[in-house]
């Protein structure tokens, strides 16, 4: 996978296809058999999202480079006054848009949303599908990350976008610098990391990702958030799928 132009420099979010992201082939590939690491990460986000502020069910949330994935959504409904996807591609709110008004959730969304009810736990009167509300409440949204309004959410939930975008450095650090400030203080973020990661392919199309550590993406948050928690989850030494070799978890109140 090239990584830099002629002169060395790496390529930023700009050089790759979006317009080419093939929402389908991505849901396929990354959630048509439901992984024991996705689950886990439906798990500690419902565990940070259950305990965010203000209390109530009225959180406005957002997740950022939503993609192929209701996984979020899931999580982040139960909480939730609004719900809203912040997207870049084109193919993938088409997607997002056709997904939500599907007649029956696909057997993998009820795989997760059957694990985002467990989390919740009893106490909770969850409903059977999801959809309904999920239509009643989400905006999808056309926008870049660098882009996020600050201090307009009370949480934020982000799973593989800001290492995922980018092979620039400073791109990452903007990305999570704006990603922590479009949440109001006091408010909670959950977002996941590719870890070890060169890239991935999606329907023959190459997409970056930064080779990150724990601790590097830790570092980048640690001037915006208090209480941060990181969680690694399933790292192992081979790819289990395009890109893939485990992830880290992160959540922490905004200051
Ligand atoms: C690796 S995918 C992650 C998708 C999904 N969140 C998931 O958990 O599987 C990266 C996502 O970031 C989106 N993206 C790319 N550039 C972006 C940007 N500048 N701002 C916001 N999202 C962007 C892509 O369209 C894609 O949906």
């Amino acid at each position: 996978m090239l990584e830099k132009d002629s002169e060395g420099i790496a390529y930023g979010n700009a050089h790759y296809e979006w317009g080419q992201f093939d929402p389908e082939a991505y849901f396929q590939q990354y959630y048509g058999e439901p992984h024991a690491d996705d689950d886990r990460v439906a798990c500690l986000t419902v565990d940070v999202l259950k305990r965010a502020l203000p209390e109530g069910n009225e959180l406005e949330v957002v997740d950022v480079g939503t993609g192929p994935n209701l996984i979020p959504f899931f999580c982040a409904a139960p909480r939730a006054r609004r719900l809203t996807a912040w997207e870049f591609a084109e193919s993938n709110i088409a997607w997002l848009e056709a997904e939500l008004k599907g007649s029956a959730l696909r057997p993998q969304w009820q795989h997760f949303w059957g694990t985002v009810r467990s989390a919740y736990g009893a106490g909770w009167s969850l409903p059977d599908d999801p959809l309904p509300a999920l239509r009643e409440r989400c905006a999808i949204t056309q926008g870049s990350i660098f882009d996020l309004p600050p201090r307009t959410w009370d949480a934020a939930t982000m799973f593989f976008c800001a290492e995922s975008i980018t092979k620039r450095d400073d791109e990452f650090d903007a990305a999570c610098t704006a990603f922590a400030r479009c949440v109001r203080s006091g408010g909670t973020v959950a977002a996941a990391f590719l870890v070890s990661s060169e890239g991935y392919v999606v329907a023959d199309h190459e997409f970056p990702a930064l080779r990150l550590s724990a601790e590097a993406i830790e570092a980048v948050f640690k001037p915006h958030l208090d209480e941060i928690v990181v969680t690694p989850i399933g790292i192992v030494d081979r790819e289990i799928r395009s890109g893939y070799s485990g992830q880290v978890f992160l959540s922490g109140k905004v200051r």
